[in-house]
């Protein structure tokens, strides 16, 4: 493994979904990945055979990423034998609350998930012992199109993900010259938590360009800030222009009606109804 020639990118939770299309994309643009996993380590572990079976350089690596002994020590794993230049800060709880019932538990939770291991992992980064000051690395955080366009669903995690995108100029600020800060908000990809099939299949389609969001096109973005030099403290939207249409509720929950009254309408019209 030539670790001293290619730029090294650690991804948390890179295993599935998001995670493993930004390790694929990093891995197909020249660069050593790590891909971090925490419960998904068959997902991983085939992802990164899979990539070096066809001549990329990653590795499946574990850690507990909510806590700041697990964050430093994977740093340390990562740069044993030459410096990070780039993390993704992918890795993210998403769970249903909202502002009158939130768990404080749970809230913590997801706190420390999305907002305090990407803002810790950005400082372990600019503060690698041995590394070149010149070299360019990036931070960049995975954030979601709910920042610019809010409803009161997923309070908690709302709430997160609305603290890490002020923080991405706030962190350019702290950490330049030696660390870009970027952010990438994605609009709705996978089907999350209770969400259907045909929930996702509309949803999916609730964006001014009427068709789903290619998460690849979110992986190539985060490939294209890290590396664009003269890029800091800004975010992509990578969204189809969800952020653009407002909605009460989220998605997820605005579809559910609409298929409830699709349901009841056709209740209603067919012959057998009362
Ligand atoms: N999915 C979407 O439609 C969507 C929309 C907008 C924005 N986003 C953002 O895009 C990113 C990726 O989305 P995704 O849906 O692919 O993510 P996801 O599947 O919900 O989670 C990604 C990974 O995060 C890790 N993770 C979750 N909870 C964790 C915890 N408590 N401690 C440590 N690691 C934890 C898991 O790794 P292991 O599996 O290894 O445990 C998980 O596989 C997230 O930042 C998300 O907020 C997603």
């Amino acid at each position: 493994m030539t670790h001293s020639i290619r730029r090294q990118v650690l991804v948390t939770g890179g295993g599935r979904r998001l995670g493993a299309a930004i390790c694929e994309a990093f891995a197909r643009a020249g660069w050593t990945v790590w891909c971090h996993y925490r419960a998904s380590k068959a997902q991983a572990l085939t992802l990164s055979e899979t990539l070096r079976a066809q001549g990329w350089d990653v590795q499946a690596v574990e850690a507990d990423i909510t806590q700041e002994a697990g964050r430093q020590a994977l740093i340390a794993q990562v740069t044993a034998l030459a410096p990070l230049d780039c993390v993704v800060n992918n890795a993210s709880a998403f769970e249903p609350d909202t502002g009158l019932d939130f768990d404080v538990d749970a809230a913590q939770r997801q706190l420390g998930v999305n907002l305090i291991a990407p803002l810790s992992f950005a400082r372990l980064l600019a503060r690698q012992a041995g590394a070149d000051e010149q070299a360019d690395r990036c931070a960049i955080h995975i954030l979601d199109q709910k920042v610019y366009n809010l409803n009161p669903d997923y309070f908690s995690y709302t709430v997160s993900k609305l603290a890490l995108e002020r923080a991405v100029a706030l962190q350019a600020q702290a950490l330049g010259p030696g660390v870009r800060v970027c952010g990438v908000a994605p609009g709705i990809l996978f089907e999350s938590g209770p969400q259907t099939g045909d929930n996702f299949l509309r949803a999916s389609r609730a964006n001014l360009l009427r068709r789903p969001i290619d998460p690849a096109d979110v992986a190539r973005s985060c490939v294209f800030l890290a590396e664009t030099r003269s890029i800091t403290g800004t975010t992509l939207s990578v969204d189809n222009g969800q952020h653009l249409v407002p909605l009460p509720r989220d998605i997820m929950f605005v579809v559910d009606e609409l298929l409830q009254a699709d349901n009841n309408s056709n209740a209603a019209s067919s012959p057998s109804s009362p």
